[in-house]
């Protein structure tokens, strides 16, 4: 009895002791090896990877004033106060939404009164990027604009989540011609037509302002089969503007007078090459799966989580979006044949809803059918058409993934390469009747919408799922560089060397491992997390896409 008091005795006070201990021991050891090494990194890495060379201008639409020390100092701090990578998210958001407020409620906001500056006002910056702040998720992609990327934004413990060159996915004229190099260069090196058959992601398009594209389809309008198609199916194609037109915008349906219209401007292929506006023709898809007789889309969420080397993610649940009016393949309303928001936007403005152009969220929830493929599925079980009750698991995904996979690798030349960026996309799907699906559009910064609770508590889930991914990254990578980091200011330290003499070629060799981004030091995402991996190139072979291509079509 008496011993175990004392025991007890002994225990606490030496729980005490080491408690005092660990508090005092909170030094910064090495400090001034690790500063160095820090600033050497953050240099090191933006010359070797991202660059963007900062354009000055005093518009700076999130009212952030840069300062030059930033990264040194944020690294610094992060490098003695692990947790504040580890166990915590410091963040912000500038615009207003679904995103932000999932933000302010899931993780610390380090910005609150962060708002973006509108046009034409006097607003000086008043805000300074915080030292925490380790996964800013802006709308706009100033950080990368406006600020000297590894001194005053964008530092070696940050993830950010904007690529500079993201429009190369989204730019509808960019969609057509990454597809159009992709399929011609793997025809020119003689693969198989089921590889280029596997690989095209969008419905046949005919660029108007290349010649022999323009040709081809005047000369096909021209055609007898064109005749008997309309007279059959009715339109067959549809006209779109380019560059980032979305959301229904300068959509033209081809019917008889707009396809007179067009053979008039283009004298029937006479003026190909001369008329350069960025116009493509695509084929209409005619044969839409129709639900309760209207035309649906789907709309799949996806992330481009790295850039070194390229990982990306897709979203388990869609949203799956209908037309306006019932579709009729003879209609000659616009509306029947093309469900995008602006038309559905212009249609509830004519009603009198408030929408605001830098909104996120707007009320079309009418519109909206349901948040699961399992819906879809479901659908075409009790229809007949499929017989599969793992339909979405064995067909409709991985031909989702097979997609965007194509997709990115369309356009992966143009991005940059660096493991402190990604950016959150959305590729609108359309079905056929026969279950063939095409790619529509891509978007980034995609709306989420709060019109139902529901819904708004699905993205708030997926809004908490991303940061998760950003996080596991980011924990990783920085798990790999405080190893290194402690290990050569350590050296330097016992050593008495200056950091120079260090870096040999094995070094940087280690440095540039190290940046790669993976999910190594007991990292996970976890199992409740509805992103699911569509490509990883640090994984062997067709694996990094996930088998869906086959070695001979890489
Ligand atoms: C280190 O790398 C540079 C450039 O890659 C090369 O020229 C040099 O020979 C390498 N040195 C050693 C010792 O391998
Ligand atoms: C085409 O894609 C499917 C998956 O959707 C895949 O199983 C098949 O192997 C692919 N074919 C080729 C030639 O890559």
């Amino acid at each position: 009895m008496f011993g175990n008091v004392i025991f007890l005795i002994v225990s606490v006070l030496s729980l005490l002791l080491t408690y005092n201990f660990m508090r005092t021991s909170l030094t910064y050891k090495n400090k001034q090896e690790v500063d160095q090494i820090l600033s050497y990194l953050n240099k090191y890495l933006t010359q070797t990877y991202f660059a963007p060379g900062a354009t000055k201008t005093q518009y700076n639409s999130i009212l952030v004033k840069p300062e030059i020390d930033y990264c040194k100092r944020s690294d610094l701090y992060k490098f003695y106060h692990p947790d504040i990578v580890m166990k915590d998210t410091y963040t912000f958001r500038e615009a207003r939404g679904v995103i932000r407020e999932t933000l302010r409620s899931s993780y610390y906001d380090c910005i609150p009164q962060m708002t973006y500056k509108l046009k034409n006002t006097q607003y000086l910056p008043r805000h300074v990027l915080p030292i925490q702040l380790t996964v800013p998720f802006t709308y706009y992609d100033q950080l990368v604009h406006k600020f000297q990327v590894g001194q005053e934004s964008l530092c070696l413990f940050q993830k950010y989540n904007h690529l500079v060159t993201r429009h190369v996915l989204s730019h509808k004229d960019n969609l057509m011609n990454n597809q159009y190099q992709y399929l011609d260069t793997m025809r020119k090196s003689g693969l198989d037509q089921d590889c280029i058959n596997n690989a095209t992601f969008i419905p046949k398009t005919y660029r108007l302002f290349n010649k022999l594209d323009c040709e081809e389809f005047f000369s096909y309008l021209d055609s007898a089969e064109y005749k008997t198609l309309i007279e059959r199916d009715g339109p067959q194609f549809i006209t779109k503007v380019g560059l980032e037109v979305h959301r229904g915008r300068g959509i033209k349906v081809l019917f008889p007078d707009e396809t007179k219209f067009l053979q008039d401007t283009y004298k029937h292929g006479k003026r190909c090459g001369i008329d350069r506006s960025l116009l493509v023709a695509q084929k209409y898809i005619g044969n839409p799966l129709l639900f309760n007789d209207h035309k649906i889309e789907f709309r799949v969420y996806w992330v481009l989580a790295s850039t070194n080397p390229i990982i990306a993610y897709a979203y388990d649940k869609t949203l799956i979006r209908r037309c306006i009016s019932p579709f009729d393949k003879f209609s000659l309303d616009k509306e029947a044949h093309v469900c995008n928001t602006a038309i559905v936007q212009s249609t509830l403005q004519k009603k009198g809803s408030n929408l605001f152009m830098n909104d996120e969220n707007s009320d079309e929830s009418e519109l909206y059918i349901d948040w699961k493929l399992d819906y879809l599925q479901d659908l075409l079980l009790k229809q007949g058409k499929i017989k599969d009750n793992k339909w979405l698991q064995n067909y409709l995904h991985p031909t989702i993934d097979r997609m965007i996979i194509h997709a990115i690798r369309s356009a992966q030349q143009k991005f940059n390469r660096d493991s402190r960026l990604a950016e959150f996309f959305a590729a609108d799907f359309i079905l056929t009747d026969d279950l063939q699906i095409y790619i529509m559009e891509m978007n980034y910064n995609p709306q989420t919408l709060k019109t139902t609770l529901a819904r708004q508590k699905q993205h708030a889930k997926m809004t908490q799922d991303m940061i998760e991914i950003q996080n596991a990254y980011l924990r990783s990578k920085y798990l790999r560089f405080q190893k290194m980091i402690s290990r050569l200011a350590t050296k330097m330290n016992k050593e008495k060397r200056p950091l120079d003499s260090l870096l040999t070629n094995k070094t940087i060799e280690e440095i540039n491992d190290a940046y790669v981004d993976k999910l190594d030091q007991g990292i996970k995402i976890s199992e409740d997390n509805l992103f699911r991996l569509v490509m990883d190139e640090n994984l062997p072979g067709t694996k990094q896409y996930k088998d869906l291509i086959q070695q001979k079509c890489i």
